[in-house]
């Protein structure tokens, strides 16, 4: 029978049917190599003509509970939707030194009632014993051991009684079964598939550390994303110590769901009311600074915009936001200029949300605007008000979802007046002891405030 040849890519596993120096996919030179293929016809006889897996109604399907073993820390049991699955295959990505090592050691130092196997390709076993010592996590249910080699990890998964298991990182390691280094998009592939297979059989839980790329995508070029069950992603800023988790794909859980940590000298520290992050100046009596109650994830979050609206001394003037969204904050600045009459022509501005990380949620944009204006006027806004609400390109405030979730969190957290959206009938405003003031117009939300 014909064996048929292709030429494969060692790097991205693109495949051509002739050899050529560069590969067309990903342009490394000399990656193709010559490997066989099983051609159509051998295919086809070994096509399997009986099966007894066959399907089934629903009414024939058992129940199964899915058993859930706590991580000890609230957030992540959150994120993760509601705590480990046993036999669940979890992607953990973020930039490197974000504190994905961090976060996982000190998982495996909560989970006291089972063995946890921590395998790093990255760091030493005395690297790793200084940095559990620092976070407090050196006690005798975690096994660590230090392994780059994909046979060696997955027969020391197989020969201990763990149940739950972190590899650090997918990167790191590889398989003598695959040609290629350490990293690349076939050794990330062959090796995923591997660990998938043995959480599958083992029924044991495994943790996948994977770093994002300079695109910002998990290396191997998503390879991993869709055979896992859940990818979790860990953001946030060098710059500030705050770190959100975000749930991008859950087989087990909700897709809506975020942690928040603080990363301390002695490791993470969860974050448990999420508004406090974000206000920075509630006291201070400064122009240029609106709050407003954003949602992430399902979380209502007290934010702070403050905007710095200043002359221009070059011919095209500066827009600029490290976190909020430049084209929006163009939509409302023209918005401010027909509705308002302001002209910005001759000025600067920057805007911010204090904490350091993006909040996408269009219920800022009056918060955005409020700022700008009271910058730009140098006008005070109340610091015991909040702005909820999205702006149209008519000047109109329009609703947004879960109004009264933020209410609740505005009024929570003790601010006494919120400009909304019209809100919809079923909330009414007896059940709140704040002063809940309804706009139209960004005209009347301003008229408000100022
Ligand atoms: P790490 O978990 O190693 O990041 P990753 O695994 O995502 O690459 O965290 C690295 C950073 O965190 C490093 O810059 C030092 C800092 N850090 C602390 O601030 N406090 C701590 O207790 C620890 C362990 C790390
Ligand atoms: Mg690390």
């Amino acid at each position: 029978m014909k064996i048929k040849t292709v030429y494969r890519c060692t790097e991205c596993g693109a495949e051509s049917l002739r050899w050529a120096g560069k590969c067309p996919m990903c342009d490394t030179w000399n990656s193709l190599v010559e490997v066989e293929v099983e051609s159509k016809t051998q295919r086809k006889a070994s096509a399997i003509r009986q099966s007894d897996n066959v399907p089934v109604r629903f009414s024939q399907i058992q129940d199964s509970q899915i058993e859930r073993i706590s991580t000890g820390i609230q957030e992540l049991d959150r994120t993760l939707g509601g705590g480990i699955v046993q036999g669940s295959f979890v992607l953990i990505g973020g930039d490197p030194g974000i504190g994905k090592s961090t976060l996982l050691l000190q998982m495996c130092a909560e989970i006291k009632d089972e063995t946890t196997l921590y395998v790093t390709g990255e760091e030493s076993i005395h690297q790793i014993n200084q940095r559990a010592k620092r976070l407090n996590a050196t006690h005798d249910n975690i096994l660590v051991l230090a392994e780059t080699n994909l046979e060696r990890i997955l027969y020391a998964i197989e020969n201990t009684e763990c149940r739950i298991i972190i590899i650090d990182s997918i990167q790191s390691i590889r398989t003598e079964y695959a040609d290629a280094t350490a990293g690349s998009v076939v050794q990330i592939r062959e090796c995923g598939q591997a660990l998938m297979n043995t959480a599958k059989l083992s029924n044991k839980a495994i943790f996948i550390i994977g770093h994002v790329t300079k695109e910002g995508i998990i290396a191997g070029p998503k390879v991993l994303e869709h055979i896992v069950d859940t990818v979790l992603l860990f953001e946030g800023s060098k710059n500030y110590s705050y770190r959100i988790l975000r749930a991008m794909k859950n087989r087990f859980g909700s897709t809506n769901e975020i942690g928040i940590f603080e990363m301390s000298g002695y490791g993470l520290r969860e974050v448990l009311n999420p508004s406090e992050v974000f206000l920075s100046t509630r006291d201070n009596n400064d122009s240029g600074i609106a709050l407003s109650a954003a949602i992430e994830g399902t979380l209502p979050i007290i934010a702070e915009v403050q905007a710095l609206v200043g002359a221009s001394n070059y011919g095209v003037p500066q827009r600029s936001s490290n976190i909020f969204d430049i084209k929006r904050l163009q939509m409302i600045l023209a918005v401010l200029e027909k509705r308002l009459g302001l002209n910005f022509g001759h000025n600067d501005i920057f805007v911010n949300i204090a904490g350091g990380f993006s909040i996408n949620d269009t219920s800022l944009d009056l918060a955005v605007a409020g700022a700008i204006v009271s910058s730009f006027r140098d006008t005070v806004i109340d610091n015991k008000t909040v702005l909820i609400g999205e702006i149209g390109l008519t000047g109109e405030v329009r609703s947004v979802q879960y109004m009264e979730k933020r209410i609740l969190e505005v009024q929570k957290l003790g601010f006494n007046r919120v400009i909304t959206p019209i809100l919809p009938k079923d909330i009414k405003k007896e059940k709140f002891t704040l002063e809940i003031v309804s706009v139209g117009k960004i005209t009347d939300a301003l008229r408000e405030i100022m």
